[in-house]
């Protein structure tokens, strides 16, 4: 049976809630917002798109694809003027450029904006092609990750099922929560869990949809889906999760017809076929006047996809690629231990290049430690609108760290609070490697981190009196 539920997260994205681990998938505040602010924006990859021929994303815990849905989305809208559908007297004029590169023996650079270049216009001749990695235990997630209705604001969700009489959302809102208290004593106890944990308050209606994620995203992983699953993709199972009636409405429509679509003709045999006919009916409506401009096929030849549905800590022993760019987004450390240990975390420092980034959302003395112990330099995510630090970011350069760990919080990750966990051979549960962090918590002669920091406030209350 299903075990997580969809509800909408402040931003409008929509999040999961897990009854299993009685935790969210994504942050309550905003599932896609998270992944712009916590992976997106603080990672390498403005610095190097366009830079290197490809460039390597490891996505470890794909979930529903928040973290490689805003990159892409990232990487499409930085090449949008590159990858322009064309006119007739556009693509002469590129097929004589061609010619003229052939002829220069413009080689290996060019080779790949060449073959991009062949249905669209380029002002500029090289654009990188990213290789994602995909890493998920739970395959229907990922299956139904293409299929979520991208972001609606607050505004947008309430004007649907608002009535004109209640026009006033506050007043909606109230009425609708007296009604929902009232029933929710005779709610079963999961469905309470939810409800106490994700009261939306939606307090502010007019938020702006400051992150969005681009229309052709979805189309392309639901392609890139059907290349890796072939007709397993379109599964009962999935026909039965977008049926339900809970859940349905979180589902895109347009998807869903493109999904059927695909399940009926085959991907392969028909992609020609269908991008050119179907896909003008179905996604063309749909998008922007700007997203229209662009060249489907060449956005889709930006991205290759490979998607890993199997415990992570089995996968990294196979992957053999350096990474650019490393997303840790497990559930919290004290929920999925397995993904936090040492072992597991120095499995992941291997794999990144030696200018690439790990990022992940956890501040914790602990996580914070353990990366050190894997052998990385370790700073803060920085976030200007709330001035806060918001996550943690590694590195094997340090002059990449850009907002490095001060003396207080190093000291920290050295107390009882930053003991990692182990999984010697990656193949503990997470009861055995809670267990052996506790027997070596308790027998440990480290300071607790409340008495370090006491001592520290002491110190700074008599470094302010001298
Ligand atoms: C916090 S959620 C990640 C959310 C995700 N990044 C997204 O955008 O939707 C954690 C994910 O880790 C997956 N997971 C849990 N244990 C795992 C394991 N051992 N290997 C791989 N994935 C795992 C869960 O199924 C869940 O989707």
């Amino acid at each position: 049976m299903r075990d997580y539920e969809p509800y909408y997260t402040e931003d409008g994205s929509i999040g999961l809630y897990s009854f299993a681990e009685k935790d969210v998938f994504h942050s309550k505040y905003g599932a896609l917002t998270e992944a712009w602010e916590k992976f997106i924006l603080p990672s390498n990859i403005s610095n190097i798109i366009n830079t290197k021929e490809s460039i390597n994303i490891l996505d470890v815990c794909y979930g529903i694809g928040y973290n490689t849905k805003a990159l892409m989305s990232f990487v499409i809208d930085n090449n949008k003027n590159k990858i322009l559908k064309k006119n007739i007297f556009q693509k002469l004029l590129v097929n004589i450029n061609n010619i003229v590169s052939i002829c220069n023996n413009n080689q290996k650079k060019n080779k790949r904006s060449l073959s991009l270049c062949n249905d669209t216009i380029c002002d500029d001749n090289f654009l990188s092609f990213f290789n994602i990695d995909c890493l998920e235990i739970n395959e229907e997630l990922i299956k139904l990750s293409p299929l979520f209705k991208t972001i609606k604001t607050p505004g947008e969700i309430y004007s649907q099922i608002v009535p004109d009489i209640f026009n006033c959302f506050d007043t909606y809102y109230k009425i609708k929560n007296i009604f929902e208290n009232l029933l929710s004593i005779f709610y079963p106890k999961n469905k309470k869990d939810i409800r106490d944990l994700l009261d939306l308050k939606f307090k502010n209606m007019h938020i702006e949809k400051e992150y969005k994620i681009n229309n052709l995203v979805n189309y392309i992983i639901l392609n890139r889906l059907y290349e890796n699953f072939g007709k397993e993709y379109f599964s009962d199972n999935i026909k039965k999760i977008i049926k339900e009636r809970y859940t349905s409405r979180f589902f895109s429509k347009s998807m869903i017809k493109y999904a059927k679509f695909n399940h009926f003709w085959g991907y392969n045999s028909s992609s020609e076929w269908n991008l050119s006919t179907f896909l003008h009916n179905i996604y063309y409506s749909l998008l922007s006047k700007r997203d229209k401009n662009i060249d489907f096929k060449a956005a889709e030849r930006l991205f290759n996809m490979s998607f890993y549905v199997n415990d992570a800590r089995k996968t990294i022993l196979k992957l053999n690629k350096s990474y650019d760019c490393i997303f840790l987004d497990a559930f919290a450390y004290t929920k999925a231990p397995q993904l936090w240990s040492v072992e597991f975390i120095s499995k992941l420092a291997e794999l990144l290049q030696p200018a690439g980034l790990l990022l992940t959302y956890s501040n914790s003395a602990q996580v914070r430690n353990t990366l050190i112990e894997a052998g990385l330099h370790v700073g803060k995510i920085y976030n200007e609108k709330s001035n806060k630090f918001i996550g943690t970011v590694a590195a094997k350069d340090k002059s990449l760290i850009e907002f490095p760990l001060n003396n207080y919080e190093y000291g920290l990750c050295t107390t009882k609070a930053g003991i990692p966990y182990h999984d010697p051979n990656l193949a503990f549960s997470n009861k055995e490697i809670l267990e052996l962090r506790e027997y070596e918590y308790r027998h440990s002669n480290l300071m607790s981190s409340s008495k370090y920091m006491k001592l520290r406030s002491m110190r700074s209350e008599n470094d302010e009196e001298v």
